[in-house]
């Protein structure tokens, strides 16, 4: 039969159980009955009576959680100051480094981990396992499983479950500490928390639900109450911290008084633009101060307090913020008579004083609340402060958040839809890819594979695992502070051991291949025995990772053709490309205009960046970076489980749906899909979309579908779920009207619906009976052929079963006492509800006949 090699005959399964195996033959699907937001499925889930929401930001390199109380909700609390850290580096997360002790056993994370494996003996190290930015392999891996496997850094494989819940199992148990601690010595358990855990907004099905069994194996809820566990997506959660952001919030950049201060007195020597000089910045005045290479940088000496902000130009204040935030009303007025009398009010100390506050947003405040002092003096009543630290989402703002972080840039966009609830609504697919920080990173080890060569590089990496990891650290804090601002070299100091190596592997010492090799490449060897780097080789390490956050090479971002040769589902997008198609969008009246685009994620700490985004974008949109960018993800996802229908209507981010038969029809279907059963002909492998590739999907939206099971005694059935982007060169493929195939290219299966049937039926008590008095295969319902549509047991005679409410026609049944033979005499339907709108696919189901609830789950790991 043509349908045995066919994509819908490998849908044939065995039950889990052995017992009868699944056909999806055996199913009817009735295609046209989506029922969005018509039905109300009642959960099964017990009530959560947790009073904390713990949200856990696992990141590829760096982690760390924060959590709120339900009942002051406001209040975000990040969690306490983690032991360790780098010098020159500043953390408010953790590594995310789990180490493992000889026998396999968790020993550490963190710092911890990180500074009890350097500290290890090497021979002894090689007996440990150390994984460090494992998360990504997650993203990466396409047969993810829950047998997959981590390499540690001795190269031996560890399940990557295990790993994934040691380091899950490690923020909870130091999470209920904490708040333990905080509750007075009464135990806080698990129970009393709703878990939130993020992951990139462009991580598949098999990632999110791999990240939630690890999380059910490191005790963080269990599969029992689903509901206590959250997965946030990781720009979405930045999106929802973004929406109740107010202008005082933003940091310099963003600060109009700051950033248009054309005083002689305020704008650094070697600053180009007037950006505030790097050493004034306090969030890295320690760094800067402990740093050899910023001597004489911009001309100011350190340890000397800046020149005081003496000037405020009202003027270029107003414009600035106009703008800025392209609503001039909004700005504090102040004339220039204030201005005048304010520069002699505000003492030159004070203003310095201002400049050197722990923190931007602090000092920032000050300023305002200050010259709101001085004001109030003048004017003899206090100026309206309101206006600056106005909430800068209003009513139907769109705006676009992008999420840089160590592995992924997620972009998503959003739009207020009422400001009074704070609901969101994402107007288009999350979208990125695998542009983080650690791009740079990698860029830098094949630097110095160009001058101490790959065999050398690999290596020194198995042989010196501790002092490679020493190497990067040294890294770390010289990236942090390349600057486009900058001509000086930056000094990197190599570990001792690197050196002692490379010359018995190589017979000479580094000095001379530094000399050999690195002088054209921008690579000097210091006087004080360090790689001297130099920015413009920096800035060249950034950029192919800046260059694929700004735009990958696409013409657009369906244009399917390109990336025929490639795995659809590996579609990775830019700022650009997404901007413009909102800005098509918006120029068709179809959407309102993107107003803002927010930086947030530890890597748009990267002045490189904040300068890359803006000169590549500040011209169409207003670019925002926050305060505090860095944590935006930890206080939104804390945010999100406090009320998790904060983001009403989600977008898709692929076309998702199952393999069905349908009736054939000439001219409509192609000849080689036509299979004859059961006396009929039909068409195999039609893909019955459930939802569409960036479709908008609110939240409670439900798409039902109902399915028989071959036989009345069956126990289980199990449905493969496909997905597809959808795009041009596929649409034009259609072969008519709305007919996709399975078989189609670029259609892949990505899991099963598994529908547990056990508990709903009762067998019958001969075996006569429990034959299905309907021996054909399968039957497929459709509206437009109401004879074709299957009526039941005989008590919604007449009803299609496809255009029928499932809801109500189980809430007939429930209240019915349906007999054993009444049920033999039926055939057995099940109404699956499935919900797209959340961050996770969701699946409930009832047997239609017995009324009671199926379980359904999907399964993305066991493919
Ligand atoms: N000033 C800076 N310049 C360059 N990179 C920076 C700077 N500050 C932080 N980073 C990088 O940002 C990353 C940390 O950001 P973040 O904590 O948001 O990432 P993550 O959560 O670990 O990663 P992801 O979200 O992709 O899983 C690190 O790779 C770090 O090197
Ligand atoms: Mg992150």
């Amino acid at each position: 039969m043509a349908a045995r090699d066919s994509p819908l005959r490998s849908d044939l399964q065995s039950s889990p159980d052995g017992s009868s195996p699944l056909n999806v033959d055996s199913a009817v699907v009735s295609p046209n009955n989506v029922q969005l937001g018509e039905v109300t499925v009642t959960s099964a889930q017990p009530e959560s009576n947790h009073f904390v929401v713990v949200a856990i930001d696992f990141g590829t390199t760096y982690s760390g959680y924060a959590f709120s109380f339900t009942r002051d909700p406001d209040n975000v609390h990040m969690m306490k100051k983690w032991e360790g850290g780098d010098p020159g580096v500043q953390n408010q997360k953790t590594p995310t480094i789990v180490l493992l002790d000889p026998e396999r056993r968790f020993h550490s994370l963190g710092f911890t981990a990180r500074d009890s494996y350097h500290d290890l003996d090497p021979k002894e190290a090689n007996k440990w396992f150390y994984f460090d930015k494992f998360k990504m392999e997650l993203h990466d891996d396409r047969s993810l499983s829950r047998d997959s496997l981590l390499s540690a850094a001795n190269g031996q494989q560890v399940p990557a479950m295990e790993i994934f819940s040691h380091a899950l199992g490690y923020f909870r148990d130091h999470a209920l500490r904490e708040l333990s601690d905080l509750a007075g010595g009464a135990l806080v358990t698990e129970h009393d928390v709703r878990w939130v855990i993020t992951v990139p907004a462009i991580w598949s099905h098999p990632a999110k639900q791999f990240m939630r069994t690890a999380a059910y194996m490191a005790g963080l809820a269990d599969p029992n109450s689903p509901e206590q566990l959250l997965i946030a997506l990781e720009p979405e959660a930045a999106a929802i911290y973004c929406r109740k952001l107010r202008r005082h919030q933003l940091v310099s950049g963003n600060n109009p008084v700051l950033r248009h201060t054309h005083s002689p007195y305020t704008r650094p020597v070697s600053s180009p633009s007037g950006s505030w000089p790097h050493h004034y910045r306090a969030n890295n005045s320690a760094e800067c101060r402990s740093d050899p290479t910023e001597a004489n940088e911009s001309g100011v000496k350190k340890g000397v307090s800046p020149r005081p902000y003496s000037t405020i130009n009202a003027s270029a204040y107003k414009k600035t913020m106009a703008d800025s935030f392209q609503e001039p009303d909004d700005v504090l007025d102040i004339s220039e008579n204030e201005v005048s009398i304010l520069q002699t009010s505000c003492a030159s100390e004070t203003v310095s004083d201002w400049l050197v506050q722990e923190s931007e947003g602090l000092r920032f405040h000050v300023i305002y609340s200050s010259i709101a002092q001085h004001l109030s003096k003048i004017r003899h009543s206090v100026p309206d402060l309101s206006l600056v630290i106005k909430c800068i989402i209003i009513a139907d703002t769109v705006y676009m958040v992008v999420d840089c972080g160590g592995g992924t840039v997620d972009i998503t966009v959003h739009q207020m839809t009422d400001t009074k609830a704070g609901h969101l609504k994402e107007l288009h697919k999350a979208t990125g890819g695998p542009y983080g920080s650690t791009g740079v990173d990698k860029e830098f080890e094949k630097l110095l594979e160009k001058i101490f060569t790959a065999e050398f590089m690999t290596a020194f990496k198995q042989q010196r695992p501790a002092a490679f990891v020493d190497l990067m650290v040294a890294f770390e804090s010289r990236k942090r502070n390349a600057s486009p601002h900058r001509s000086n070299p930056l000094n990197i100091a190599l570990p001792f051991s690197f050196i002692d190596m490379f010359k018995k592997f190589r017979g000479k010492d580094v000095e001379s291949a530094v000399r050999k090799h690195g002088t054209g490449l921008g690579v000097q060897w210091s006087s004080q025995g360090m790689l001297r780097v130099s920015q413009e080789t920096m800035r060249g390490l950034f950029q192919d990772t800046l260059d694929n956050i700004q735009q990958v090479n696409l013409t657009g971002i369906f244009n399917f053709s390109q990336f025929e040769h490639k795995n659809v589902l590996e579609f990775n997008v830019s700022i650009e490309s997404v901007l413009s198609l909102l800005e098509r969008e918006a120029s068709t009246g179809n959407s309102s205009a993107l107003q803002y685009l927010f930086l947030v994620g530890g890597f748009s700490e990267s002045e490189l960046l904040q300068q890359h985004i803006r000169d590549a974008f500040s011209h169409r949109v207003t670019v925002v970076i926050p305060q505090g960018m860095g944590l935006a993800i930890l206080r939104g996802a804390v945010q999100f489980g406090l009320d998790p229908a904060v983001v009403t209507v989600r977008r898709s981010r692929l076309t998702y749906g199952v393999g069905v038969l349908n009736r054939f029809q000439d001219g409509v279907h192609p000849a080689e899909k036509r299979v004859f059963a059961a006396g009929a002909d039909w068409c195999a492998d039609v893909l019955d979309v459930f939802v569409r590739v960036d479709e908008s999907v609110a939240v409670g939206d439900v798409v039902s579908r109902s399915y028989t099971p071959a036989t009345l005694g069956q126990s289980t059935v199990v449905l493969h779920l496909y997905a597809t982007h959808e795009t041009k060169a596929m649409v034009s493929r259609k072969i008519s009207g709305d007919v996709h195939f399975v078989s189609d290219a670029g259609v892949e299966r990505v899991g099963t619906l598994l529908l547990d049937l056990k508990d709903t039926w009762e067998k019958p008590s001969t075996d006569e009976e429990f034959q299905s008095p309907d021996a054909r295969p399968a039957k497929v319902c459709c509206c437009s052929r109401r004879d074709e549509a299957f009526h039941g047991d005989g008590t919604d005679a007449g009803n299609c079963s496809v255009c029928g409410s499932f809801s109500s026609k189980s809430e007939t049944r429930k209240s019915k006492n349906i007999s054993t033979s009444q049920i033999s005499s039926a055939r057995r339907e099940i109404s699956v509800h499935l919900k797209f709108g959340g961050t996770e696919v969701k699946a409930s189901a009832v047997d239609h006949v017995t009324g009671k609830c199926v379980r359904a789950s999907f399964d993305f790991l066991s493919l």
